[in-house]
């Protein structure tokens, strides 16, 4: 397929950047799986922009730096927050229907308000607001003649100057292999340009409100290309997942704190009933995520509870299902109805905050490789990313990636002949549970070894069990057939050892980091830098 630009990613990053270059250029988009299965569609609470009059850039960016915990880069920052009015125009015009104020006759947008934010500053569509953002993009992206989007490509690795067939060795990328889902067969997809809107890693940990294809493979591909890495250590955990046996990711929107819930320790253990936020921090529920979900990980530990109570119901029924209308049905067919009584939640996995270091115009380290979104390093969240200003900066660094690339065109070579996919040396997997085993094992060692609370002991207990997994895993990819499943498993394992390295390589307690070994945080906020 002759394209100017490949894209890996269908989600807010990858067809912002799409949209934004298809006015010039032809450009193919690739996703693993369905088209919009990605992060993007399953976002709730909404986008972070100032657009209040008594709200300012300031605030903004000074509520987002506070959550970083300084880590954050303040030119950054300033950027994205700078540009966020204009990608929710830009949205509102692609059709996104976001809630208005009632009253303002249509004219002004109904903000809601999250866990470290300073003012009202969140747009929304009801509590599903990445569907509706999913399926503007999807719908502009599919009527327009210089896109295409092909589905079911789960790309590999990323074709560089080792695979030219006059071999240069260079770190120049060309291109992707991607195996095609439905024939088994691997392309080699070559563009002058490569960006990678992959998503995040979210998924090497057992419980996280991310979805099934969350394992990395964007920054896996890119840190085994050659691209450094950053702040890997910085996952976060969002505090109110819901506790179901059944339904395991649900995410229970911060907006429903924002809007007055509670958090307080459920019935039959000591202190029932009392709610425990503002024991730990004057802003109560409304402080950033990592103080929320650390104090319920304490009182869980504490209390030895499986969850805490979120409680809504003293809002009037109305109130809750006409800003809730997608969690209150989701609920009730689980046999709770959040307008009369609490629910049960835990913290989980929630977003990657770091990954591929980019520039504030999405260039990694490798020429001819922009990566946006969730896969990347921009400097924008530090050691923890406020809520909703995450499908923010996939809009604002999607747009500006495809400026640069449309600004540098000209420099831009076309591909060189590259070497096909070898599949000659392999065969058919006889053994396909050694997958489902290691995906297994290390999602529950990330959980148990890496989670909220961290030790050097136990991180040095997962780098072990990664090691041995490493030598396991590499041999079963050089015999046999790649499938969906073994790309994800080795991508898996692969951000589990970039996220352990990082975390211990990190000698104090700051942001998402919290180790019991280094409680304190240190004068200056360093990022965690890895090499290839
Ligand atoms: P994604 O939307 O995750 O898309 C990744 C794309 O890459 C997909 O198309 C996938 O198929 C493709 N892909 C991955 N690997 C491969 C491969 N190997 N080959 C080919 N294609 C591949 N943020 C907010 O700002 N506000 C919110 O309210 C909010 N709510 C959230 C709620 C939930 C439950 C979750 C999980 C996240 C939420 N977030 C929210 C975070 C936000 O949704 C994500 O960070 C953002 O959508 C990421 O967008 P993206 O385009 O970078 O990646
Ligand atoms: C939420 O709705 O709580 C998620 C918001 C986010 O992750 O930014």
């Amino acid at each position: 397929m002759k394209a100017d630009v490949i894209i890996v990613g269908s989600g807010a990053a990858g067809l912002t950047a799409a949209l934004a270059l298809a006015e010039t250029l032809k450009v193919l988009v690739l996703a693993k799986g369905a088209l919009g299965t990605g992060s993007t569609a399953w976002a709730q609470g909404g986008i972070a922009a100032v657009l209040d009059e008594s709200d300012t850039f300031e605030d903004h960016i000074r509520d987002t730096m506070i959550a970083g915990a300084g880590l954050n880069r303040l030119e950054t920052v300033e950027f994205v927050v700078e540009r966020a009015p204009q990608a929710i125009a830009r949205l509102a015009a692609l059709g996104v229907p976001f809630d208005m104020r009632e009253g303002s006759g249509g004219n002004a947008l109904h903000l809601t308000r999250e866990g470290g934010h300073s003012h009202r500053r969140i747009a929304h569509v009801h509590d599903a607001t990445g569907l509706a953002v999913q399926e503007a993009l999807l719908e502009a992206a599919r009527a327009h003649p210089n896109i295409t989007m092909l589905a079911h490509q789960a790309c590999i690795d990323l074709i560089t100057g080792r695979h030219e067939l006059r071999y240069s060795g260079s770190g120049r990328v060309w291109g992707v292999y991607a195996l095609d889902e439905a024939t088994g067969h691997v392309e080699a997809h070559c563009a002058h340009v490569t960006v990678l809107a992959s998503g995040g890693a979210g998924r090497v940990y057992q419980f996280s409100t991310a979805p099934r294809g969350a394992t990395g493979d964007g920054i896996a591909m890119a840190w085994r290309a050659g691209a450094r890495v950053a702040n890997m250590e910085m996952m976060q955990f969002h505090p109110t997942c819901l506790y179901n046996l059944e339904t395991k990711n649900f995410l229970i929107t911060e907006a429903v704190r924002g809007e007055g819930g509670h958090l307080v320790i459920p019935p039959g253990h000591p202190g029932a009933g009392h709610r425990f936020m503002p024991d730990f921090d004057p802003r109560g529920e409304l402080a950033p995520r990592d103080i929320v979900a650390r104090a319920i990980d304490h009182e869980i530990k504490r209390l030895g509870l499986d969850y805490v109570h979120l409680d809504i119901s003293h809002k009037p029924p109305e109130f809750v299902r006409g800003h809730f209308p997608t969690i209150h049905e989701r609920l009730l067919a689980l046999g709770i109805d959040m307008t009369k009584e609490p629910i049960p939640v835990v913290p989980a996995q929630h977003y990657t905050c770091g990954g591929i270091i980019i520039d504030l115009a999405g260039r990694t380290d490798l020429p001819g490789l922009y990566a946006v979104g969730e896969c990347t390093e921009s400097g924008l969240h530090g050691a923890n990313r406020l809520a909703s200003n995450s499908l923010l900066e996939c809009f604002v660094f999607g747009e500006a990636a495809a400026c640069d690339i449309l600004d540098c065109w000209d420099s831009y070579e076309a591909p060189p002949p590259v070497l096909a996919w070898d599949a000659s040396r392999v065969t058919s997997s006889d053994e396909e549970v050694i997958i489902k085993q290691n995906w297994t094992e290390i999602r529950r060692f990330m959980w148990n070894y890496v989670g909220i609370v961290r030790t050097t002991k136990r991180l040095e207990r997962a780098q072990h069990r990664i090691a041995m997994l490493a030598g396991e895993v590499e041999e079963y990819y050089g015999q046999f057939r790649v499938t969906t499943d073994l790309i994800e498993l080795r991508n898996l394992l692969q951000s589990a050892d970039l996220i352990v390295r990082s975390a211990l390589k990190r000698h104090e307690s700051r942001g998402l980091h919290y180790t019991l070994d280094y409680p304190a945080t240190l004068p200056e906020a360093r990022d965690t830098v890895l090499e290839p």
